[in-house]
């Protein structure tokens, strides 16, 4: 983030750090933890706004990728001014998101014709192929779920994207599987951590009939 001031920012700037309040990562009731979270973020931001931020400054909030998906950004944001103790607006400026890049990476256009796309995470991942989805991304998957479906899938695979140790596997899942979790781990040591975002499509020949709208 501070590089990406030092190169883009074009006015006179200061960092403020608020740290991030400490979170549960496996809580029983995930909803609510989340929802606590973002209390305490917004709180946090808001206590950092008022005492180090002069009125009628703007202050710039970088999120990770783009914040229409799977980041509280805006939530937290929106919780700050219903608070109503500090009178705020704010602009949101597109990202590019992990989902993005992946379809890029891989040259795919993310929908089949005419059909739908359900953007999801690993822990829904098999409640939303039981419900029937086809053509899925999957987000935040610590476990690759998709290694426990049943069926025949096509899979798009992307680690790191956008970094110089991106890492992209395609293929049938049941074929490519070991490779994806060899690039896993792989990214996983080069950095600390790793972040994929993955298209499952269900292999041709095993699809529903699908009834397209003009
Ligand atoms: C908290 S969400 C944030 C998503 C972000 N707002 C975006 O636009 O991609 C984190 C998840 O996004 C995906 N992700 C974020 N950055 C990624 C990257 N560089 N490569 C692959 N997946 C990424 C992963 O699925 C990760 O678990």
């Amino acid at each position: 983030r501070q590089e990406i001031c030092r190169r883009h920012s074009t006015r006179d700037y200061r960092v403020i750090a608020v740290p991030d309040p400490p979170r549960d990562r496996t809580p029983e009731a995930y909803g609510a933890e989340v929802r606590d979270w973002h209390a305490a973020r917004a709180e946090a931001y808001e206590i950092a706004l008022a005492e180090q931020v002069l009125d009628g400054e703007t202050v710039g909030l970088l999120v990770w990728g783009d914040p229409s998906l799977y980041d509280s950004t805006i939530r937290v944001v929106e919780r700050i001014r219903s608070r109503g103790l500090l009178d705020i607006d704010y602009d949101v400026i597109p990202g590019v998101s992990s989902v993005q890049v992946l379809a890029a990476r891989h040259r795919l256009v993310l929908n089949v014709i005419g059909g739908p796309i359900t953007i999801t995470t690993g822990r829904r991942l098999a409640e939303e192929v039981a419900g029937g989805a086809e053509n899925i991304v999957v987000m935040l998957d610590g476990q690759l779920a998709c290694s426990e479906l049943p069926g025949a899938w096509d899979i798009w695979w992307g680690a790191q994207l956008g970094t110089t140790d991106e890492e992209l596997v395609a293929g049938r899942l049941s074929d490519v599987l070991p490779e994806i979790e060899k690039a896993r781990a792989r990214a996983k040591v080069a950095r600390g951590w790793v972040m994929d975002t993955y298209l499952l499509r269900r292999a041709a020949g095993h699809r529903s009939p699908h009834r397209s709208r003009a």
